[in-house]
């Protein structure tokens, strides 16, 4: 596996299958590179590695969030890697952080990253840092695919949008939606369960089981209720625990068509964030 840290060194993977990520990597990472390298066609598969400043918000974890790089870079290789991009702040943001900042606030935006009032409410700024970094790597990478995870459900839906509605910017880029990895109890994996002491392990399951309950109702506003009972029950306070439409996050009424039940729930330490595709009624 090749370890690059200069954009002019990534000619040769241009076409790749991409897998963008802040690094502390986990099994749900591992799943993204398997998916991307598992493909047969011959091009590389390269993930990056880039604590991105402009997605985190000034009262947000940015200074703590955790740096494994050692352990990331078994990872990724045993996963299927054949590169990592591990870009510093000038190669990504060549005019200054400053700048960049002020870009990243002016994004222009999809519609799904400011009207769902999910992510989009509860983090301020944070979608045009996502979009400023990804569009970013992917003008270096050139990559022909790119793999997010349905854990973010809508960073993935916003991604998705941006390349859509990019004109071509990123030739044919496709983005594959890859499914959520989860502990064996059901707690979505991610980086910020480092957070979490043992004793709030078990707390955090609470968004699990959140849910959980979500799948069983036959209403939206019955979803949202149970979700929200089951939250306050672990202790959480709750940003948001709604079923929204799978594909333009705004709100519905019934079940006909394919929804989704999404979590964002805080405990002092940590802010944790799931979802799940609810069952189709007709
Ligand atoms: P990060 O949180 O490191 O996540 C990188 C990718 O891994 C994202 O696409 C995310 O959805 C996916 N992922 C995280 N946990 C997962 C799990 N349990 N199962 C499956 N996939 C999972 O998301 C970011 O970084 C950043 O915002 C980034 C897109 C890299 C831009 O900076």
């Amino acid at each position: 596996m090749r370890l690059v840290e200069r954009s002019d060194a990534l000619t040769s993977f241009h076409g790749c299958a991409l897998v963008p990520t802040m690094g502390a990597l986990h099994e749900g990472h591992a799943s993204l590179i398997r998916r991307a390298a598992a493909v047969p066609d011959g091009r590389p598969t390269v993930a990056t590695i880039f604590v991105n400043p402009t997605q985190f918000g000034p009262r947000e974890d940015f200074a703590k969030y955790p740096r494994t790089l050692e352990a990331d870079l078994r990872l990724a290789e045993a996963a299927g890697a054949d590169a990592v991009f591990l870009p510093d702040v000038a190669t990504i943001y060549p005019g200054g952080l400053d700048t960049a900042r002020r870009e990243a606030d002016a994004w222009t935006l999809p519609a799904i990253a400011t009207e769902p009032r999910l992510e989009d409410a509860a983090r301020p700024g944070h979608f045009g840092g996502v979009c400023q970094v990804v569009a970013r790597l992917f003008e270096l990478c050139k990559p022909a695919t790119a793999h997010f995870g349905q854990k973010d459900y809508q960073q993935l839906r916003v991604i998705t949008e941006m390349v859509r509605c990019g004109g071509g910017r990123w030739g044919s880029l496709r983005i594959s939606a890859d499914p959520t990895v989860r502990e064996p109890d059901g707690l979505a994996m991610s980086s910020r369960n480092r957070y979490l002491s043992a004793e709030r392990r078990d707390t955090a399951l609470g968004v699990y089981r959140a849910l959980q309950m979500a799948m069983s109702a036959q209403r939206p506003a019955t979803a949202e209720a149970l979700m929200h009972e089951t939250l306050e029950q672990h202790g959480f306070e709750v940003d948001y625990a709604v079923v929204r439409d799978a594909h333009t996050l705004m709100p519905v009424t019934g079940l006909e068509t394919p929804c989704r039940a999404l979590v964002a729930a805080r405990l002092p330490e940590v802010r944790l964030i799931d979802n799940m595709a609810m069952p189709v009624w007709r």
